[in-house]
């Protein structure tokens, strides 16, 4: 990168020309700001200020140890693991099987929505259904707000509670386009350490006692690691949030329907400001996506607030489409059947695996997070092979190395081969470092 300017203003210019004109992408490390400042012959307070102006505008990131990173060539894909794999079966990407989506064609056909007019409230059937499923796992459903999918009702959330400088706990690892929103909107994120059931308490508290304006929390099928919230983590989790009663949870059950385990959630009565998401994108369709969240009168209020505003509602069809498909009983069958062919496919992989002394933790939804010390070689030697995976960097703040495979689409053969794919590899990797 050729970075010039002897301004914050002109430093942070001439650095987001060189993301537009493509000559740095996703991950990609920012120099030092010493070394930046050592260059240009500024102040290392002039990089750090045109640094900030870049994170501002969600352009870069701050990643702890791992410096400052770009998040993705602006007008580029949000998530570099998004972007089709060149070559090989992708289990890259984290799509559900499109097999196991409802048919449009069919469910557009059978539609009856009437047109609706300016100011027209959510839609009482999903708000219904949606109060049902919530009250069923213990989540209060006085207040519940439709909006765009998990990630624009997290962004809501964070604005209305949440200020430039904040701080904001996330797992770790975490999805990328979570921790690129974090950032974007200014935040820092604070690395919430992991385990097959969730965060752990240790980092769970830490977060906390570093007064993060929020938490954002997995409640099942964590992305990547497959994590779920089970009982006793989850009652060590919220007795940590009843000592932080300011701090904002914000429950992300982005797979809901489709994660194959029930939904623990910490709420409390204790919390005064609290959301659960439950979005459709996994489950109907990444394009029929809506989500529904209950949460605290409050925050609801505002959000819905705000809403009015500018994107005034989610269109009433896509959330008549979205109560349908989701609650009728053909819907349902259609819905516990994914949860199971999923959870097989995971399983399937992870059992070939531990055959061959590889193991994995986490137990729900459709990705598996392999750690392995050198991530790039496993990555190209799996391309090698045939099998496109994601890198695990994007995902990681302080956490060590890996990969995440998503195992939505690959059948239980494929399985055993990826296996014995990944075993060689590694076993390679251990021989060549050796
Ligand atoms: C953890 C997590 N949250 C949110 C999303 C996106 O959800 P939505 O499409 O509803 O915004 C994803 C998508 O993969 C995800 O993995």
């Amino acid at each position: 990168m050729r970075i010039s300017g002897t301004t914050a203003a002109a430093i942070a210019a001439s650095l987001e020309k060189q993301l537009h004109s493509g000559l740095a992408g996703a991950d990609d490390p920012l120099p030092t700001v010493r070394a930046l400042a050592a260059t240009l012959r500024v102040s290392p307070a002039t990089v750090a200020a045109a640094y900030q102006l870049l994170r501002a505008r969600g352009l870069v990131v701050g990643r702890g140890r791992r410096g400052t990173r770009v998040v993705s060539a602006p007008g580029g894909p949000a998530q570099p693991a998004a972007s089709p794999p060149a070559a090989g079966i992708d289990l890259a990407t984290g799509n559900p099987d499109p097999s196991l989506l409802p048919s449009i064609e069919a469910a557009l056909r059978g539609l009856t929505a009437p047109q609706e007019l300016y100011a027209a409230a959510p839609d009482r059937a999903l708000v219904a259904f949606a109060a049902g499923e919530f009250e069923a796992d213990g989540i209060p459903s006085r207040a519940i707000a439709v909006l765009g999918g998990a990630l624009d009702a997290i962004e809501r959330v964070l604005r209305e509670h949440a200020r430039a400088g904040d701080r904001v706990g996330v797992e770790d690892p975490s999805f990328p386009g979570l921790l690129e929103l974090i950032s974007a909107s200014g935040l820092v994120p604070v690395p919430m350490a992991m385990d097959a059931e969730g965060p752990l308490p240790e980092g769970f508290k830490r977060a906390l006692a570093q007064n993060c304006r929020a938490v954002i929390v997995t409640p099942r099928a964590q992305n990547p690691t497959g994590a779920a919230i089970g009982a006793s983590r989850g009652d060590a989790l919220r007795l940590m949030l009843r000592r932080h009663p300011d701090a904002v949870l914000i429950e992300n059950d982005y797979l809901s329907a489709v994660a194959g385990v029930p939904a623990t959630t910490l709420y409390s009565s204790a919390q005064k400001a609290w959301v659960v998401i439950r979005s459709t994108s996994k489950f109907l369709g990444p394009d029929l996506r809506v989500a529904v969240m209950a949460g605290d009168p409050v925050t609801v209020a505002r959000v819905q607030g705000r809403q009015a505003l500018g994107a005034r509602w989610v269109s009433h069809i896509l959330q008549r489409l979205a109560v349908t498909l989701w609650s009728d009983p053909a819907g349902g069958r259609r819905l516990a059947r994914a949860a199971d062919v999923y959870a097989s496919r995971r399983a399937a992989l992870a059992d070939a695996l531990s055959v061959r002394g590889i193991h994995v933790a986490g137990r729900s939804g459709f990705n598996l997070w392999l750690p392995t010390r050198d991530e790039a070689h496993l990555v190209r030697a799996l391309a090698d092979r045939g099998w496109a995976v994601a890198p695990g960097a994007p995902f990681r703040i302080q956490a060590p190395p890996a990969i995440r495979i998503t195992t939505s689409t690959l059948v239980p053969d494929d399985a055993a081969r990826l296996a014995a794919d990944v075993a060689e590899s590694l076993d390679r990797r251990t021989a060549a470092l050796a």
